[in-house]
């Protein structure tokens, strides 16, 4: 038993099916009085940004919406510059993962007077603009963890920030902004919420708290993400906004592990998207990492499966259900190039976390199971 741990956890939630329609009332009983949205272009296009800025009282004063999904450097300058330009009390972020984090980086860019470069290159985080997190993915919990992953994409490179500082002030979750989404964007950062909660139970930081909230989280997700999915149901995707929230709390604490280490690659080269690169090795890490952690084995019964190794099956059917790819061949990553994957996976600042530390060789051979050809495929 863990002797000692810490917990903090500074985001409000706000949490409801309708709920961005009372966005004026939360603006205003927080204090802010000029904010920015900065909104996914989807959302601009579908006209809910529209909706936001209508419900907002006058407090919403621009929207800016250049962002990219694996949000650039690029993005969270011009996005800088747009809080200048408006000169803002706050910050609203309006969209899946890439815009939560455009924002988080954006409103520590300009509060810590430094450009993306800075951010990615390691200058300290020393303010950040109040933030407004509203999540239209179910999800990266990006809303209630103080991490913003940008993409410097000229260098094939994704960076984790991490500080306290990038904790939103505000979370609206709100499932309606979902319900019409279409399946792929459902599938995969429905994927994620699953990922999130298996690397906080394989994290050296894990802590009583959560690991409890990883199991729930994991349970919520393996339950409803298929129907989700598949069926597009209401009340699978409100379960799924939760287990998003609930996987978020989690790894706020412990840091994500080897499978979100081992995606930034697969993203930043070869286009995999975020949800469907991490569950891609998933499965593999929390195979590995039950060797190092065995009471995983009888804590994932407290959920419904027989062991760890139960787990790792299951997931692979749960991608396979929603239409993800499971091999090296389909996503097009050439054996001659997973030293380069196994490098770049110990080089990412999150593997530190990883309960068990794989070196480049072992890295190698825990993705050859991902290749069709392997017998470990399951
Ligand atoms: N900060 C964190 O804690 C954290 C955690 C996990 C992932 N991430 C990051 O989040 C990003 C992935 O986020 P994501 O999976 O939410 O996807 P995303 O934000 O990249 O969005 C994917 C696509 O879905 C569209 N979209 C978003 N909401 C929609 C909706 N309601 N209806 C229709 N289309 C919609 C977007 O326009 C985009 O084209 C990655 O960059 C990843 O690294 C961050
Ligand atoms: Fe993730």
């Amino acid at each position: 038993m863990m002797t000692f741990w810490t917990q903090y956890q500074p985001t409000k939630v706000i949490f409801g099916a309708g709920e961005t329609d009372n966005i004026g009332k939360h603006l205003s009983e927080a204090g802010y009085k000029q904010v920015l949205l900065i909104a996914d272009p989807f959302m601009v296009q579908s006209g809910a940004a529209q909706r936001l800025v209508d419900h907002s009282d006058g407090i919403i004063v621009g929207v800016f919406d250049k962002v990219d999904p694996n949000p650039t450097v690029q993005n969270v300058d011009a996005a800088i510059k747009k809080i200048q330009e408006f000169k803002v009390d706050a910050v609203i972020g309006f969209g899946g993962g890439s815009v939560l984090d455009c924002s988080k980086a954006a409103s520590a860019g300009y509060a810590s007077q430094l450009t993306a470069e800075k951010l990615v290159t390691g200058s300290k985080i020393t303010a950040a603009m109040p933030l407004i997190c509203i999540p239209t993915t179910a999800g990266t919990g990006s809303e209630v963890t103080p991490v913003a992953i940008i993409s410097w994409k000229e260098k094939d490179i994704k960076y984790p920030l991490s500080s306290p500082l990038l904790y939103a002030a505000i979370a609206i979750d709100d499932p309606r902004l979902v319900y019409s989404a279409p399946k792929r964007v459902i599938a995969t950062p429905g994927v994620d919420v699953i990922t999130h909660c298996l690397d906080a139970l394989t994290s050296v930081k894990h802590t009583p708290i959560s690991d409890r909230h990883a199991l729930n989280g994991a349970k919520i997700a393996f339950d409803n993400l298929e129907k989700a999915v598949n069926d597009q149901d209401k009340k699978a995707l409100d379960n799924m906004m939760l287990a998003s929230l609930i996987a978020g709390l989690a790894f706020s604490q412990t840091g994500t592990t080897g499978s979100h280490a081992c995606s930034y690659y697969l993203t930043s080269k070869y286009r995999v998207v975020h949800g469907e690169a991490t569950a891609f090795t998933e499965d593999e890490w929390f195979r590995v990492n039950s060797k190092a952690r065995p009471e995983l084995n009888q804590m994932v019964q407290t959920i419904g499966f027989k062991d760890a190794e139960a787990v790792a099956v299951r997931l692979n059917e749960v991608k396979k259900n929603i239409g993800l790819r499971t091999t090296l061949e389909e996503i097009n990553v050439p054996l001659s190039d997973l030293d380069t994957v196994a490098e770049r996976t110990i080089q990412a600042n999150n593997y530190i976390n990883n309960i068990i530390q794989l070196n480049k060789e072992e890295i190698k051979q825990l993705l050859l199971k991902k290749s069709a050809s392997s017998a470990a495929q399951s």
